[in-house]
């Protein structure tokens, strides 16, 4: 139900109603990934947050120097409560949008980023090695508008729990004109920090990771041995 905006109606107007329950952050709140961000952080530049939710980071930004400021989600309610609380606030605007058809011109941002938003987006998937075609078609959709709406020099970040190894591959597309490095925050559970800079080269490994996302699963070469030993039969039905 992530994938639908009725479903995020709903649960932002229960959030609502009973302010006690104290909405969600996903992965964490600004504090515990700041200092992977910061450096892409500079005073003035221009910014946009996808599927903004109800979170603090639009706030968190804005008081690092990220100023005009646009968050963005396709939940009517959730812009609601946002426009309301922030009434005021200049250089701070809240619009109802879909991540996949955003209308701003071409290089209006220096920074865009998410947080969950694309998570949520791939929700149906089953099996991470084998994306459908509709989703990965889904999360083009939006990486391309991302791509086009970041300037010349501008950066792109995404906040997931989702490794390198499923993850970069939507990424690392020579189409969107970018680099993709990847840190990890948290301390029992990590998360996903990647930043993807306009303008900087894709690694040869990273071109490699791209293609594979069109390509067939294929089952590691490591896999016959684990095969061919009888005793450890059960390695059969483990997916890694
Ligand atoms: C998992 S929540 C994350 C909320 C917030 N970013 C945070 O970190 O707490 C996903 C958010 O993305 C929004 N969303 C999902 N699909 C979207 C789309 N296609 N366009 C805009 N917003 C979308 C949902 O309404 C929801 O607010």
């Amino acid at each position: 139900m992530y994938k639908e905006s009725w479903y995020w109606d709903t649960r932002y107007a229960e959030e609502r109603r009973l302010p006690e329950t104290g909405g969600h952050e996903w992965f964490g709140a600004f504090e515990d990934f700041a200092h992977l961000i910061r450096r892409e952080l500079r005073s003035g530049i221009r910014g946009l947050v996808l599927g903004c939710g109800t979170s603090s980071l639009s706030a968190d930004l804005y008081k690092e120097g990220v100023r005009p400021l646009v968050s963005i989600d396709y939940s009517p309610v959730c812009i609601k409560e946002m426009q309301e609380k922030n009434t005021g606030v200049p250089d701070m605007t809240w619009r109802v949008m879909d991540a996949r058809q955003l209308q701003f011109p071409d290089g209006s941002f220096d920074l865009v980023i998410e947080k969950g938003t694309l998570d949520s987006m791939m929700v149906d998937e089953k099996d991470p090695w084998r994306v459908t075609s509709a989703t990965v078609n889904f999360v083009d959709e939006v990486l391309s508008e991302v791509s086009r709406v970041l300037s010349p020099t501008g950066c792109f970040v995404s906040v997931t729990f989702s490794p390198p190894h499923f993850r970069s591959r939507h990424y690392a597309q020579l189409k969107y004109g970018w680099s993709v490095s990847c840190d990890t925050y948290g301390r029992d559970f990590h998360y996903f920090l990647y930043t993807m800079h306009k303008g900087g080269k894709l690694t040869p490994f990273d071109i490699e990771r791209g293609q594979s996302l069109h390509k067939p699963y294929v089952i590691p070469d490591t896999m016959p041995l684990l095969l061919s030993n009888e005793d450890e039969d059960f390695l059969k039905d483990i997916q890694v």
